[in-house]
């Protein structure tokens, strides 16, 4: 969804993401993203995923929580909930959602503390790139063995180093640099004229090697295989003969766990050693 977001900001600073960034995106980041119907299926297959984790009273960490629905969403299932992002603009948004059993706390995965936020937690997650920001997953894969309880789960959509959907559009649009965008590992944008900024996609490898010292890993599942990254959302939405085939399409590669390595996200789940 970054490229939703990215395209709507103006003149912030130079380097990676900050949470700056998305603090100007804070407002109109459910409009823009969550509320769109293609955004909704997609995060109904995770909360599917999540379901299965989680039971009342688990406690749960969520890393770039964004506006708070996943946190809503796990709090309703009876989970006590630690909801976390570094953005002051995102959390005020997810704060006027006032739930019961969600307490939100500023967190930089990038300025991890050596003290805090513990808490042996069921489960963590850090949903739709929340991680694509993270410089070092070997410190935050450290920094979380110290605070997930054995047999908890890791939970982490990271978007991906390769993306088919975004590759052929773009390919077909005859702008080739923008379908290799993610390759290098790291793309800037100059959204609107605005400052670049650098937002990076580490390889499944990466993130795998990171967290195999302390958690035992399930096979990476693909999540926007069929249905396509939030740029393209309004090309299958104003088809909704190729949406419903396409979301068709998306929840069977998703109950089978195929798709991986040609999808916008990559759905990793890490079981604590
Ligand atoms: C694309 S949004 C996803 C929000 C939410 N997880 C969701 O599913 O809608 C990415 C989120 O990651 C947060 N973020 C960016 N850099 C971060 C960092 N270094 N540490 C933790 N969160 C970060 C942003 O503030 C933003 O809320």
């Amino acid at each position: 969804m970054w490229m939703t977001t990215l395209g709507r900001l103006r003149g912030c600073g130079r380097g990676k993401i900050s949470p700056m960034t998305f603090d100007a995106l804070a407002q109109d980041y459910d409009v823009d993203f969550s509320d769109r119907p293609t955004a909704r299926t997609l995060r109904g297959l995770v909360h599917d995923r999540l379901r299965a984790h989680l039971s009342p009273g688990a406690a749960v960490l969520e890393l770039g929580c964004g506006t708070g629905i996943d946190a809503a969403f796990m709090a309703g299932l009876g989970a006590q909930v630690t909801a976390t992002d570094p953005s002051a603009g995102m959390l005020h948004v997810a704060a006027r959602r006032a739930i019961e059993g969600v307490r939100f706390a500023a967190l930089d995965v990038n300025a991890l503390p050596s003290d805090g936020f513990g808490g042996a937690y069921r489960l963590v997650l850090a949903n739709f790139g929340a991680l694509n920001g993270c410089g070092d997953f070997s410190v935050l894969a450290a920094w979380l063995s110290d605070r997930v309880a054995q047999g908890g789960v890791v939970c982490m959509a990271i978007m991906s180093r390769f993306c088919l959907w975004e590759t052929a559009w773009n390919l077909l649009r005859l702008k080739p640099q923008r379908a290799a965008r993610r390759w290098r590992g790291s793309a800037t944008f100059a959204p609107l004229g605005g400052a670049p900024m650098t937002v990076l996609y580490p390889s499944i490898s990466e993130v795998m090697r990171a967290f195999a010292p302390y958690f035992a890993p399930a096979r990476p599942r693909g999540l926007g295989v069929a249905l396509p990254p939030s740029e393209m959302f309004g090309v299958v939405e104003r088809r909704p003969w190729l949406s419903r085939r396409l979301t068709g399409w998306e929840k069977a590669l998703w109950s089978r766990g195929w798709g991986a390595p040609l999808a916008d996200h990559v759905w990793f789940e890490m079981v604590k050693r």
